[in-house]
């Protein structure tokens, strides 16, 4: 904005979205400053801050930490985090070993659960399959009956469906058969162009049915444990909030979101979201598989060209050498005083030159 422009009308600039006459790319800015995919709790900040408002929350735990960037944001509302990670790299321990706020525990949920303090908050983002988030929540709903849990990835893709992260340790009979293919929203099978885990996860071969996804699990749960209430926000694959409305703030916290939790408009906006991104990914697959194909293509045409080189230079040897021939005859003929007018060996030569020439028509790529 330049210094002799009104201000942005309404909440504009509170948004950050819409520039001014003479800034009016400040919202593309923003967008392209994000990542194409959204993924990490770290978007749901003001949901968090809506939590802490109505809750004293003195201890998170946090399972499946990945950066640690939502780990600070949960340390600066006021919670010491003990962040559950079994694979942390460099940015989360830098993280970790710069904030006493935060402890790393490097292991697996829920098997470590039991060696930390109860907390007010569990944020439950590891791996997203059936059996560990089941087992996670009977943990939770156990032992810390008071807290607020967060879950995210409620929605497409893994509500119904399990993720299992690789290499997983979940025994034969806590997996579905998986696949290495993806799932997209364009149609119901899964597919080599769709969302794949690319190595990092694998994937339950089908959707659906008992003991299937993160939603399903979290339902079971509910089911199983009287008492306990579930909200999703629709957004970024789906924020669950989980409390018992007994618990210390939980019905200031499901009030407060509502107008989130119930919102048509997010929904409409999620789904558009991932019809978008899972489209990107089937152009992103089928431009790759066009480079093959021209690369292919490629080396075949050099390869044909080496082929007519050298069919060219074989012809060419073979013509000099019935000159030469024929010169050589010329001269035997000569002292007889005759011309050479042997007509076997030039319809030889002749037939010779055909077939080369046949030849080189023939192959196969060959420029016309
Ligand atoms: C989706 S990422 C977490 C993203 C992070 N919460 C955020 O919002 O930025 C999932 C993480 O869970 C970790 N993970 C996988 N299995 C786990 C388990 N059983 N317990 C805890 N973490 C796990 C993975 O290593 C990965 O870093």
């Amino acid at each position: 904005m330049t210094p002799d422009e009104p201000p942005p009308a309404g909440n504009q600039a509170e948004l950050g979205l819409a520039g001014s006459p003479g800034d009016p790319h400040a919202q593309a800015r923003t967008a392209r400053a994000q990542p194409l995919l959204l993924h990490s709790m770290s978007v749901f900040r003001e949901l968090f801050e809506t939590i802490f408002r109505h809750r004293e929350i003195a201890t998170v735990v946090e399972v499946g930490v990945e950066s640690g960037q939502v780990s600070t944001l949960y340390a600066d509302l006021g919670a010491t985090v003990h962040c559950v990670e079994p694979a942390p790299g460099d940015d989360l321990r830098a993280a970790v070993a710069e904030d006493p706020r935060l402890n790393l525990v490097e292991g697996l949920s829920p098997e470590v659960l039991g060696e930390l303090p109860v907390a007010d908050l569990y944020v439950l983002d590891g791996d997203h399959n059936y059996a560990v988030v089941r087992a996670e929540l009977a943990w939770i709903m156990k032992n810390a009956p008071g807290a607020v849990v967060v879950l995210n990835d409620l929605l497409w893709p893994c509500g119904r469906r399990d993720f299992y992260y690789e290499p997983s340790p979940l025994p034969p009979e806590d997996r579905h058969p998986v696949t290495e293919d993806g799932p997209t929203v364009w149609h119901d099978d899964v597919t080599p162009a769709g969302f794949v885990g690319a190595g990092a996860f694998t994937l339950a071969a089908h959707a659906g049915g008992p003991r299937n996804g993160v939603l399903t699990a979290v339902e079971d749960a509910l089911a199983e444990a009287a008492g306990w209430r579930l909200e999703i926000v629709p957004a970024v694959f789906g924020f669950g909030l989980l409390a018992r409305p007994a618990a210390p703030g939980a019905e200031e916290i499901f009030e407060a979101l509502r107008p989130l939790t119930s919102s048509r408009l997010l929904a409409t906006m999620e789904n558009n979201r991932i019809a978008l991104y899972t489209r990107v990914l089937q152009l992103e697959y089928e431009a790759k598989a066009h480079r093959h194909d021209a690369d292919r293509l490629a080396e075949e045409i050099n390869t044909q060209h080496r082929e007519i080189a050298r069919l060219r230079s074989e012809l060419d040897r073979s013509r000099t050498e019935a000159a030469t021939t024929r010169q050589q005859l010329e001269r035997l003929d000569a002292p007889a005083g005759r011309p050479v007018r042997d007509p076997e060996l030039g319809e030889a030569v002749s037939e010779l030159g055909r077939a080369l020439s046949a030849r080189i028509r023939r192959a196969p790529g060959r420029p016309r």
